[in-house]
């Protein structure tokens, strides 16, 4: 043995591929042997509600489940699901493009082009998958991707596995964004790709002004509603309907992991070369598709979700209410104005933040923790996600909750 550090050892001895994770490894070994629970680890034991859940032994409230609209335990939803089960047994085997298109995948499609008044949709196996797909189908060689810097994972995944050069800008800046586009040379390709709400922060984007540039500068433009969908906007299409301009949109991309209440991700479009995609697109074509249960799920779902406006607005008095509840004690919070569902606090430091987690956790109450690199400017925040089926008595539950954990963990 030598006590060279895999570092700092010459490139041939280098044959740990792991060696890269050490500084990983060694931050959330430190974070543990602080005594506390490991945040990444937590086991629903046993779903009671879209908002409870039984973990480590107790009923906890849960306030991180992007569960928006609560319709995991929608009984029609639930009906729907076992139905398929029963008439088209667990799973497709086959992609797509072979054996894997069922009524169900067509029937959902046809939801989604209701819900979102558009001509096409076509469904993928995971919302991550669905931007890896399009994105790196649609912009390729010689083409620019532009993007918020806070994009998601899967969005900078679907720009890495293109060929398009791709141009980064500050955060909801539209001049920043204007000017990127300007420096892009005549004739090339453009795409815009921005997000509906942020997830970290639970912040919206000043749509109406960035698609407007955006198509002043001949950009086509791509919108992930994954977090407004079913919420935001009159018809819960997201904030691009919200802000009047979901017409001047070409892609929409969206999950059923959030709002929906299942699995799976897609895209709708008007653009009239858009069926193409199912040939074309990898992540469509290499893998199997969603079993039928899933699909029928979605597509109840979807279906009720045109007729939530009574959730919508029971959704906002939650996030209104604790939003200002959370400011009140206190706590330092993503946004000044609820924006979204999510409210984002933020913690003085990654320790601090897993205690408070954890203090959140004993009192029972499940949030998210957020760590960089997933977050914006290094930041640790707790993210707390609302839901419809929350109630006003949860919510104010919840405010004593954040008081106890905070003033026990000195946050407030
Ligand atoms: C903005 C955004 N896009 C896409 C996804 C991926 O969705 P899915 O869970 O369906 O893979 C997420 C999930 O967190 C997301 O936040």
């Amino acid at each position: 043995m030598n006590d060279m550090t895999p570092t700092d050892m010459p490139a041939e001895t280098k044959t740990d591929l792991f060696s890269r994770f050490d500084p990983l490894i060694k931050q959330r070994q430190d974070l543990l042997d602080t005594g506390v629970t490991d945040p990444f680890s937590l086991v629903m034991e046993k779903v009671l509600s879209p908002t409870t859940a039984i973990c480590s032994g107790r009923e906890t409230i849960l306030l991180g489940t992007y569960n928006y609209m609560g319709m995991t335990f929608d009984p029609d939803v639930i009906a729907a699901g076992k139905q398929a089960l029963d008439d088209f047994g667990a799973g497709t085997t086959g992609s797509r493009v072979l054996n894997g298109t069922y009524a169900g995948h067509r029937a959902v499609e046809d939801a989604l082009k209701e819900f979102y008044g558009m001509d096409h949709a076509m469904v993928f196996s995971t919302g991550y998958q669905a931007n890896l797909g399009i994105i790196s189908t649609i912009a390729g060689k010689g083409d620019y991707i532009v993007l918020d810097i806070d994009s998601h994972a899967s969005i900078w995944d679907g720009c890495k596995m293109g060929d398009a050069e791709v141009v980064p800008f500050k955060h909801n800046d539209i001049e920043a964004m204007e000017k990127r586009l300007k420096r892009i040379p005549e004739g090339a390709g453009k795409l815009v790709i921005l997000e509906g709400v942020y997830s970290m922060l639970g912040d919206i984007a000043p749509l109406k002004e960035m698609i407007r540039v955006a198509k002043e500068n001949g950009a086509m433009v791509l919108v992930d509603e994954a977090h407004s969908m079913g919420f935001i906007g009159p018809n819960g299409r997201g904030v691009a309907e919200d802000q009047g301009v979901l017409d001047q949109v070409d892609f929409v991309i969206g999950t059923f992991s959030k709002s929906v209440g299942t699995v799976g991700g897609f895209c709708v479009s008007n653009h009239p070369k858009f069926e193409i995609m199912r040939l074309v697109c990898r992540p469509y074509v290499f893998t199997a598709s969603l079993p039928p249960s899933v699909v029928a799920t979605a597509a109840t779902s979807i279906r009720k979700l045109m007729h939530a406006g009574n959730k919508r607005a029971h959704l906002w008095e939650n996030s209104r209410t604790l939003h200002k509840a959370l400011t009140g004690l206190g706590f330092k919070l993503g946004t000044a104005e609820p924006q979204s569902a999510i409210i984002a606090v933020i913690m003085p430091d990654l320790e601090r933040g897993a205690m408070m987690w954890e203090a959140l956790l004993r009192e029972g109450l499940y949030v998210n923790l957020a760590r960089p690199p997933a977050t914006p400017a290094g930041m640790t925040l707790l993210r707390c996600s609302l839901c419809a089926e929350h109630t006003a008595e949860q919510v104010e539950i919840i405010t004593g909750m954040f008081e106890r954990a905070g003033k026990a963990i000195g946050i407030i």
